[in-house]
């Protein structure tokens, strides 16, 4: 299905492009760059890469296909695809590496694991046996947690026991802005 296309957004692509020399406007517009892969990218088959770029089952290689990070798969069953380098649970990116040989990706943020045939594996939450926004929270906690002793440690200065706790009881507060 294709969205219809609003004629107030139409640019005159002619208009741009003389014999002589092209407007910069074409390089730089993001409007342009927003309709190029709406008319182009997302409606045409695209050359992302080659099957000799993952020879071995579990190789990968990441490519992207204008914004959207991709991961080129051999996956564990043999099977050449392209996978989202995305996380399904917030959005993070999956795999941050260019390349390598892996049978899943976790992802760094909450570690949702996800086979590289795109099935989730498993999550630390539910190996746990707590909720996931519980586990949210204490990774959110630990993440100001150490960036308050990474602060303190910068300080230079001498912090008695009282007044890191202090900063620790106000981190673990969802209005605190300490
Ligand atoms: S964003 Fe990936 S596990 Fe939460």
């Amino acid at each position: 299905m294709t969205a219809a296309i609003n004629p107030s957004s139409l640019i005159d692509y002619r208009a741009l492009i003389e014999p002589t020399r092209v407007n910069s406007r074409l390089y730089h517009d993001p409007k342009i760059f927003e309709q190029e892969l709406e008319r182009i990218w997302y409606r045409s088959w695209v050359y992302v890469g080659h099957v000799s770029e993952v020879p071995n089952r579990n190789d990968y290689v990441t490519k992207s296909i204008g914004p959207t990070p991709v991961l080129l798969v051999h996956d564990r069953t043999g099977q050449i695809s392209l996978l989202l380098n995305k996380c399904p649970h917030r959005g993070n990116q999956l795999c941050a590496y260019r390349e390598g040989n892996r049978s899943t990706f976790t992802c760094p943020y909450h570690s949702w694991t996800f086979s590289n045939t795109g099935e989730l594996a498993g999550y630390a939450a539910q190996i746990l046996g707590v909720e996931q926004h519980a586990l949210d929270h204490l990774m959110h906690f630990l993440a100001r947690l150490g960036q308050a002793c990474q602060a303190l440690a910068a300080s230079n200065e001498n912090v008695d026991a009282k007044f890191v706790l202090e900063i620790l009881i106000c981190f673990d507060t969802p209005d605190c802005d300490v």
